[in-house]
């Protein structure tokens, strides 16, 4: 059998953007934190690029609304440990594998002497409904149901909107940021050209997310007072365009120093 090793080196070159990668590690270490999965667990090097893209800050605190296992929140909360996390999902069997995942780093970190505790919180909920207060979030994080296998495309047109809405009330107008994983392009487009606002598109980094090409959506949430029509927000702050951009489209990425490595 031929044996072909692992590439030492990765360049990859695009447009004007040349980015180096060297191996460090025999194995991937796309699966570090998670010993309990899910149907559509996260790499964990791809959490780390998201998490990377929103630059956490000390005592910020950082939401995962559709947590499924807690890949994201649990990088987070052991990569960029000045933050503080909650991570949440509504269906149970996900809340007990992101708990279980979370134990399980514990116990890990206890093993080896070091503090075991995690800055990290986890509930089930509906993130259409959150027990949050409004203007209280500073970072919104998450990796949206595809519709492929997870929830289904039909439903998605529901489901976008309405968290959108929901993630602009408790995210703090004016500084607040949202990082979006959706393969759902089309859909989160036009659901993110209806907030009135609310939220504006800085840029896109395209990933591969187990072959499918998705977009890791990189929002601002703007000063838009929540809770104010669309015609509202028209006469205070002037047009927004369609989709709510700051910049055009030559401003999207296909970073591989967040894909490398998923
Ligand atoms: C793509 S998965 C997230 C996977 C996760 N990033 C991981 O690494 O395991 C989307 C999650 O959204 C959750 N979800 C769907 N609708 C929801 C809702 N209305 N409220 C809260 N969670 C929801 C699903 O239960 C699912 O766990």
């Amino acid at each position: 059998m031929l044996y072909v090793p692992a590439p030492q080196v990765l360049l990859n070159i695009h447009n004007v953007e040349v980015v180096i990668g060297i191996a460090l590690t025999e194995e991937s270490l796309h699966r570090r934190n998670i010993s309990h999965f899910g149907p559509t667990t996260l790499r964990s090097t791809l959490c780390y690029g998201m998490l990377r893209l929103c630059k956490p800050q000390a005592s910020d605190i950082i939401l995962d609304p559709m947590c499924g296992t807690g890949a994201i929140p649990l990088e987070g909360a052991i990569e960029f440990n000045s933050s503080f996390y909650v991570a949440g999902d509504n269906y149970d069997m996900a809340v007990n594998r992101t708990v279980n995942n979370i134990c399980h780093i514990q116990k890990r970190r206890a093993d080896k002497g070091s503090a075991p505790g995690l800055p990290i919180d986890t509930v089930r909920w509906d993130l259409c409904n959150l027990p949050i207060r409004t203007s209280s979030v500073d970072i919104i994080i998450t990796d949206m149901p595809f519709g492929k296998r997870m929830g289904s495309r039909k439903k998605n047109w529901d489901l976008y909107p309405s968290c959108l809405r929901e993630m602009a009330r408790v995210c703090r107008p004016g500084s607040g940021k949202a990082v979006l994983l959706t393969q759902d392009k089309k859909c989160f487009s036009k659901a993110i050209s209806r907030m009135g606002g609310l939220w504006r598109k800085l840029h896109t980094v395209w990933v591969n997310v187990g072959g499918l090409h998705a977009g890791v959506y990189l929002l601002k949430r703007t000063g838009a007072v929540f809770g104010q029509t669309p015609e509202d927000v028209y006469e205070s702050r002037g047009p927004v365009n369609a989709q709510g951009d700051e910049k055009d489209d030559k401003d999207d990425k296909e970073l591989s120093e967040v894909t490398s490595g998923v």
